[in-house]
């Protein structure tokens, strides 16, 4: 069944991970799955509201099983709104498109983190052939008429130019989710032209900071034959408008599970299983991750071993909740930050505890549902996000929504995009251990005014800047763009789009630019 709100302008969005995986239950049955990451969410809440196709790799074991002869299906499960249409990867497509180019070129390349970007040739050759399916896919799913075509990160930097061979009419804008890096950093990937043109084949291009932006700007600069005037890109004969566009959180949505007074049980629960209950625990710390290298997790846990050390009287009376979601295990990188964090806890544990196990740390390894998650924010007393290079950081911003009730401090990495709005939280240098432990220490400390107080005025910049705020700013400067002729001919490009350039980047209203 293919579901559209907005039969006139419905959305296409394009993305490497799906909002909602089918898998096989041990009896038999099929369950679905929502994925929990703060974009997935974010964008589900989007097309929940807009309609549309959401068209994404079909990753759960039993997605093939679910979906109609063209692979779509219809979402969310209990209340169906929009269309998710999967693409099937074969296993070494995967292992090269996704494991191997995004993840072990692309993504430590764009993060500084001293993780050695690797570029193989048979990756970017997978790369390519997977935007190319992407591509494709996205040109079957284009209704009659206009629509717009909103595409996802570093996974599918070439999906644009691909689909604009097989209908150069369509209107597309690209949102880069991580950090762009700075040309010299760019310079390391031998396909970097190709990425920047790939990427200038959309009408609109977002990233999520003006640092990314003046990063990919000079990047143009530097390497390709265009005209850079203010935020309007001319390459190739076409005209690109280049924003910066923070991403938000679904405010509403977590503040109604916040305020849902079953909320309580939830929380009851997580006390027992976490054993938060035990005599003497006064103060709960909480840190939700990715088990990713880029997200500063030892660092953390240097950080409160400092902190155990210079205040014994805590040792007793404080937890810390780590929630570890296993990611991208395949790729060694990450199976090692995760052996080295399995490790760091036991040693901490066994440190301050009676074992491995059990010490102050407490390692959930998996992923929690909203409901679940909303709970755990709401019983901290202190949320912890230590990245050591981050786009946004979303688990910063969902903290914040869930704290209607004013208590909890935020200790947040300065390396992430959001410490440049949410600046009521206790900034912090991961790459530092004594400050970082004594921000720890003065978040525990910290009165309970002064908490409420910079806890308001964070609620305030988040939710006045949530994901309806966020998704606008792209798509309603991509529909503006319509209005304007930004195909320029060949022959004409020089002089034309000279004047074009001048017209489009005077007239722009480009937020954080
Ligand atoms: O932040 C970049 C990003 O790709 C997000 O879009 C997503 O939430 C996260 O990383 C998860 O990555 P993966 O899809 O590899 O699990």
């Amino acid at each position: 069944m293919t579901l559209q709100k907005d039969a006139g302008r419905p959305l296409i969005v394009v993305s490497n991970r799906e909002p909602y995986l089918h898998v096989h239950r041990p009896d038999g049955t099929i369950a679905v799955v929502a994925t929990t990451g703060g974009v997935a969410v974010a964008l589900d809440a989007l097309m929940r509201e807009r309609g549309g196709t959401w068209i994404a790799h079909g990753a759960g074991n039993a997605d093939a099983e679910v979906v109609d002869s063209h692979g779509r299906v219809a979402v969310p499960p209990k209340e169906p709104s929009y269309t998710l249409r999967r693409i099937w990867l074969s296993q070494e497509e995967e292992k090269r498109y996704y494991n191997g180019f995004a993840n072990e070129g692309l993504w430590p390349l764009s993060h500084i983190v001293h993780v050695r970007p690797r570029f193989r040739s048979e990756d970017w050759d997978a790369y390519q052939q997977v935007n190319a399916k992407f591509a494709r896919a996205v040109s079957e799913e284009l209704p009659t008429g206009q629509s717009s075509v909103f595409i996802q990160d570093y996974h599918l930097a070439l999906v644009a130019a691909d689909l604009r061979r097989l209908q150069p009419e369509v209107r597309t804008a690209f949102f880069w989710h991580i950090p762009w890096p700075h040309p010299d950093r760019l310079r390391m990937c031998p396909w970097r032209v190709d990425i920047m043109k790939g990427l200038l084949a959309n009408d609109l291009l977002a990233f999520q900071l003006e640092r990314d932006r003046r990063n990919f700007l000079l990047g143009v600069r530097d390497e390709l034959d265009a005209e850079v005037d203010g935020g309007t890109i001319l390459s190739g004969g076409r005209l690109t408008r280049v924003i910066a566009a923070p991403i938000g959180v679904d405010f509403d949505r977590i503040q109604k599970v916040a305020s849902d007074p079953g909320l309580e049980q939830e929380v009851a629960r997580l006390f027992r299983e976490e054993r938060l209950d035990d005599p003497g625990i006064e103060v709960i710390g909480v840190g939700v991750d990715r088990l990713d290298y880029t997200k500063g997790i030892l660092e953390r846990l240097d950080a409160i071993d400092r902190l155990l050390t210079n205040r014994p009287d805590l040792r007793s009376k404080l937890a810390f909740v780590q929630v570890g979601v296993p990611s991208r295990s395949k790729i060694r990188s990450y199976a090692d930050i995760e052996a080295r964090i399995d490790a760091r806890i036991g040693e901490i544990n066994s440190k301050y505890g009676n074992g491995p196990d059990d010490g102050p740390i407490r390692y959930r390894k998996s992923a929690l549902t909203l409901r679940r998650l909303v709970a755990l924010y709401r019983l901290a007393d202190f949320c912890v996000v230590s990245s050591l290079h981050d786009g946004m950081n979303l688990v910063a911003k969902e903290f914040v929504a869930a704290r209607e009730d004013l208590g909890g401090v935020l200790v947040l990495s300065e390396m992430t995009g959001a410490a440049q709005e949410l600046t009521d939280a206790l900034l912090i240098n991961p790459y530092h251990i004594d400050g970082f432990a004594r921000a720890l220490e003065r978040a525990i400390d910290m009165p309970t005014e002064e908490r409420a107080r910079r806890m308001w005025a964070l609620r305030r910049t988040v939710a006045g800047r949530d994901v309806f705020r966020w998704a606008p700013d792209i798509l309603d400067h991509l529909e503006d763009l319509e209005d304007a002729d930004t195909i320029v001919s060949p022959w004409r490009a020089g002089r034309r789009g000279t004047r074009l350039v001048k017209r489009l980047s005077g007239g722009a209203s480009n937020v954080g630019s």
